[in-house]
């Protein structure tokens, strides 16, 4: 049955991928977004990937009264939560403006969810709240951890969202932990923009393939790992966002907290991205070792087998396709 969904965060990478799935199972959809690290041309390329239409609020999620306005006039049925802040070093340097933002956000949208009588909630977690695990690929029972301001976010909000669920039978909420989202809508036209200097691998290579870097920094080759470089589980937005509309589609028939991981099951090295990329670019993209970044972790892979038994979902796009689709969206 088509739904009114809410997609905080909307207007963003991921946001904007996730707002063309739920459109494309045939929901309708409002968009929330403050552009703090978006823009304004993500929702028009929104309506021309589905050819439907959306609605759009400018708005922030810690405004409460604009959060209670936006679910009653749209009578939401259902929030998908993925309006935050994301970068891990800015959350060392800014910790005050990722628990105002991350948590005074969350906390804000539940209050007036609950004032409007709404309860269904899908919310944007990440494997960071792992921290260095010890055994993988993770699976959901691995034990909890944080090792920055940001990853500190997704684990207190996980926390809150399973003690919510305990006070009141009537929420439904699922936390998705995602792995590394690459990839693009095979249209190409909606991508991954971010503001300022890439923090991320497939932003960088990137940006080297199209010549606005001169190399990519390879942080570490000295990981017990294939190669000696990182190794993460590389998940394809468009299978992020299918997740997301399993997870939807089963909230009405469960009740409580749970949380879910998003990948593939299989990792790949740095510098088997850069090959990667390389070829699906023609383009022989420059790298360079450099010293380890702090914080990372050799490896990084999710056990993705609950949400295939759970939520029927299982993630179908390899990096070859990932790489394509990212560099077509790149040359536009
Ligand atoms: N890397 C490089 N060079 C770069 C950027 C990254 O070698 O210029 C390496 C990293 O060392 C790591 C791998 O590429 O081995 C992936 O790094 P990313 O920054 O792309 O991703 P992370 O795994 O570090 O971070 C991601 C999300 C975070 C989240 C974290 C843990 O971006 O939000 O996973 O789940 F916290």
């Amino acid at each position: 049955m088509a739904q009114q969904i809410l997609v905080t965060g909307g207007a963003g990478y991921i946001g904007s991928h996730v707002a063309v799935e739920v459109l494309n199972a045939g929901h309708d959809v409002v968009i929330v977004d403050n552009f703090v690290n978006s823009s304004h041309e993500s929702i028009p390329a929104v309506e021309a990937a589905t050819g439907k239409s959306v609605t759009f609020v400018e708005a922030d999620v810690t405004d409460r009264a604009a959060m209670v306005s936006v679910l009653r006039d749209h009578n939401i049925t259902a929030v998908i939560h993925m309006a935050a802040l994301k970068a891990v070093g800015e959350s060392v340097d800014q910790p005050l403006s990722y628990y105002a933002n991350n948590i005074g956000g969350l906390v804000t949208l539940l209050d007036a969810m609950a004032e409007v009588g709404v309860y269904q909630f899908v919310f944007s977690s990440s494997a960071t709240v792992y921290g260095d695990a010890k055994e993988v690929p993770i699976p959901e029972s691995a034990p909890l951890s944080a090792t920055n301001p940001y990853g500190q976010t997704k684990l207190m909000a996980e926390q809150i969202l399973g003690d919510l669920a305990v006070s009141d039978d009537r929420w439904s909420i699922l936390a998705l932990r995602y792995f590394n989202p690459v990839g693009a809508h095979p249209s190409g036209t909606i991508s991954e923009a971010p503001k300022g200097k890439p923090n991320n691998l497939m932003p960088s290579v990137m940006a080297a393939a199209r010549g606005d870097l001169d190399q990519v920094m390879v942080f570490g080759d000295d990981y017990d790992t294939v190669d000696g470089t990182g190794v993460r589980d590389y998940i394809h937005v468009m299978d992020l966002a299918s997740g997301h509309v399993a997870a939807l589609e089963s909230l009405s028939a469960r009740a409580g907290f749970d949380a879910y991981n998003l990948g593939l099951g299989s990792g790949i090295s740095v510098l088997e991205l850069i090959a990667a990329a390389s070829k699906a670019s023609g383009i022989d993209i420059a790298y360079e070792i450099a010293d380890r970044r702090p914080g990372d972790v050799a490896a990084s892979v999710a056990d993705p087998s609950r949400a295939k038994a759970d939520l029927g979902w299982s993630a179908k796009l390899d990096i070859d396709r990932a790489c394509q689709d990212t560099w077509r969206s790149q040359k536009r």
